[in-house]
């Protein structure tokens, strides 16, 4: 069994510690916290040995009456990985620690690439990874376009990627973020950073990107045209994209006009917090014109990366293919289970 500690217990750790639950192969070692709070509270719900990510605060967790089971530090050195899913920058802050305990860790996508060995997707570079010990889950955008990507350029290769990225202001918990009624283009320079993030998962690649900010928590939608290799008809790009084990093409009887009835889809299936965990597609939009392909993609930006974690651990562990992986991970946390009864 593999041992997991997760570091980092919100809206990525608490999914990524479930889907770890699930595998055969895994468990969770435990999960750091620094403060005691309704997160802390579902973790120990759950069976999950909670530990202090700051050790100063230990006493507050006393105070609210919930168990510790020591600090992180030693939930890092008794793990074989962690996944730290901190939140942006704090990841990089924990490397030293990782490296003192020589315990292999995977950072998230809101980490620099600077700070970690090597980005991961399942799809494009699972191989890349092995024997890594920092790495980095790219961020939900780019996991959502790798796995777009990589099979368009194994068919027919790709000359020219330009998206634009309407993203949500924030997650549905985040009180912080915005705007409440505003269209911000952000960043507001050009090409955005998408692009280049993109590029560490395919280097070669010539990618453009443009980003907006809008008033939604629920899903980020991207506008997507690749110039691809050669010309192939629409109805082969679907059939592509239909075959992938992590894209879902909208079938247009759905009737899903948005992401809004994409989320209530996910919770009439069951999925665990309404997640949805595969790109999606609308079928409608898949269009060519020329060598042109156009499309608009979904993205869940809370737990398209969930799965990619799992299999990171595999990757970096060098336990077992991709393929072997990404079916465990999919069998395990029910991915394989269509969202609709029949895929036409
Ligand atoms: N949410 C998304 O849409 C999304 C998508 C893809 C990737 N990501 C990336 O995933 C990472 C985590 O994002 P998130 O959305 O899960 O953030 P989040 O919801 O804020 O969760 C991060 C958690 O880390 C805990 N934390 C803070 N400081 C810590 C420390 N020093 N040690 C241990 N735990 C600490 C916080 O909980 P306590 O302080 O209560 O312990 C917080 O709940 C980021 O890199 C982000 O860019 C996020």
């Amino acid at each position: 069994m593999i041992e997991v500690a997760v570091n980092g217990y919100g809206t990525i750790g608490k999914r990524v510690a479930d889907a770890v639950c699930k595998q055969p192969d895994m468990r969770v070692a435990g999960v750091a916290k620094t403060r005691p709070n309704f997160e802390a509270s579902a973790a120990v719900k759950k069976g999950f040995d909670l530990y202090a990510a700051i050790e100063e605060r230990k006493h507050r967790f006393e105070e609210a009456g919930i168990e510790i089971a020591g600090e992180v530090t030693e939930l890092v050195e008794k793990s074989d990985v962690v996944v730290d899913a901190c939140p942006s920058g704090v990841g990089a802050d924990n490397v030293s620690m990782y490296r003192r305990y020589d315990t292999p860790a995977l950072l998230q996508g809101g980490e620099d690439a600077e700070a970690v060995d090597a980005s991961f997707n399942a799809r494009a570079n699972f191989e890349a990874v092995a024997g890594a010990d920092i790495v980095r889950v790219v961020s939900c955008n780019t996991t959502g376009l790798s796995r777009l990507i990589a099979p368009l350029r194994e068919a027919y290769g790709v000359r020219k990627v330009r998206v634009t990225l309407v993203r949500r202001g924030g997650d549905p918990a985040q009180s912080n973020r915005g705007p409440i009624n505003d269209i911000l283009p952000n960043p507001v320079s050009l090409p955005s950073h998408h692009g280049p993030d993109v590029n560490t998962i395919f280097p070669d690649l010539s990618i453009d990107t443009l980003g907006l900010k809008v008033p939604a928590t629920l899903m980020h939608m991207h506008s997507v045209n690749v110039t691809l290799g050669s010309q192939p008809n629409a109805e082969a790009v679907r059939e592509l994209l239909e075959a992938e084990r992590r894209t879902f093409v909208i079938p247009e009887w759905l009737g899903l006009e948005g992401a809004g009835a994409i989320t209530e889809l996910a919770q009439d299936a069951g999925r665990p917090r309404g997640d949805i965990w595969e790109n999606c597609i609308w079928g409608e939009s898949l269009s060519m014109v020329g060598p042109d392909l156009y499309l608009f993609q979904a993205i869940h930006q809370e737990s398209d990366v969930v799965p990619e974690n799992v299999d990171a651990i595999r990757a970096v562990l060098e336990t077992t293919s991709r393929e072997r992986s990404v079916e465990r991970t999919n069998a395990a946390m029910g991915l394989d289970e269509p969202l609709t009864p029949t895929r036409m």
